[in-house]
């Protein structure tokens, strides 16, 4: 399946998602690539990790883009030329930007029961969730918070920031679809408003700087 979702998050806001089931031939010929993409395709070593690139570019086609307009910053942070704001994730057979007017993040994970060795690596202890370590929440659940991290670290990418010590989120429950987290690292203390939503077996998290 090709284009899989776009989610309308508000008049300024748009989530678009890739499902990718293409050949990376099928995808690579469907693209227009600069140089630079070109070279940094060609430096990739995982098939799965060069057809999340290419699904990237579709998706930047599909919302009347391309890859000439992308470009990144000395971090790897994504920028439009023409300013809108842009955050990308990519993850096995899923990849997905969201653009906004809006300095935004966006994070797509594969639950896995995995993460429940390295909760305790960048997550609060789970009574703050109100989740008991075995329910099947807890893995969701888990899955959220590191997406959150991740996302946060996309808008606010300042040396230094720790998971767990700086990047805090708020206690909710999976059925409200929305949380809110804090970035509190040396001077800084940025809350962020944060959404969540699963795709099949992953989980996708896209968040903003809340207006204070
Ligand atoms: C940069 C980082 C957030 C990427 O996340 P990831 O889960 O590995 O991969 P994703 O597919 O979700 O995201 C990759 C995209 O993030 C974007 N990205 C990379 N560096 C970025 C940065 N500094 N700022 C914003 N976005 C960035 C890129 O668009 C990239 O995709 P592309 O290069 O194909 O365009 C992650 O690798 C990272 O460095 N995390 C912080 C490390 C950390 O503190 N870990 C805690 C351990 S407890």
């Amino acid at each position: 399946m090709p284009f899989f979702q776009k989610i309308v998050v508000d008049a300024f806001t748009n989530v678009y998602v890739w499902k990718i089931s293409e050949s990376f031939d099928e995808l690579f010929r469907a693209v227009s690539l600069k140089d630079i993409s070109l070279t940094r395709l060609e430096t990739m070593k995982s098939e799965s990790h060069k057809k999340g690139f290419l699904a990237v570019r579709m998706l930047l086609q599909h919302a009347g883009y391309t890859d000439y307009d992308l470009y990144y910053d000395a971090f790897g942070k994504p920028n439009l030329k023409d300013g809108t704001h842009i955050s990308i994730s990519h993850s096995f057979e899923f990849s997905t930007i969201i653009l906004s007017n809006k300095n935004c993040g966006i994070d797509l994970e594969l639950r896995r029961d995995l993460i429940k060795k390295i909760a305790r690596k960048f997550a609060e202890e789970p009574f703050v969730y109100h989740c008991d370590e075995n329910s099947s929440d807890y893995v969701s659940k888990l899955t959220v918070i590191w997406g959150v991290k991740e996302a946060v670290f996309k808008v606010r990418n300042e040396v230094g920031i720790s998971f767990k010590d700086h990047i805090f989120v708020s206690p909710f429950e999976m059925e409200a679809q929305n949380t809110t987290a804090l970035l509190d690292f040396n001077e800084l203390k940025i809350p962020f408003e944060v959404y969540f939503t699963e795709i099949e077996n992953y989980t996708l998290v896209w968040l903003w700087e809340k207006e204070l």
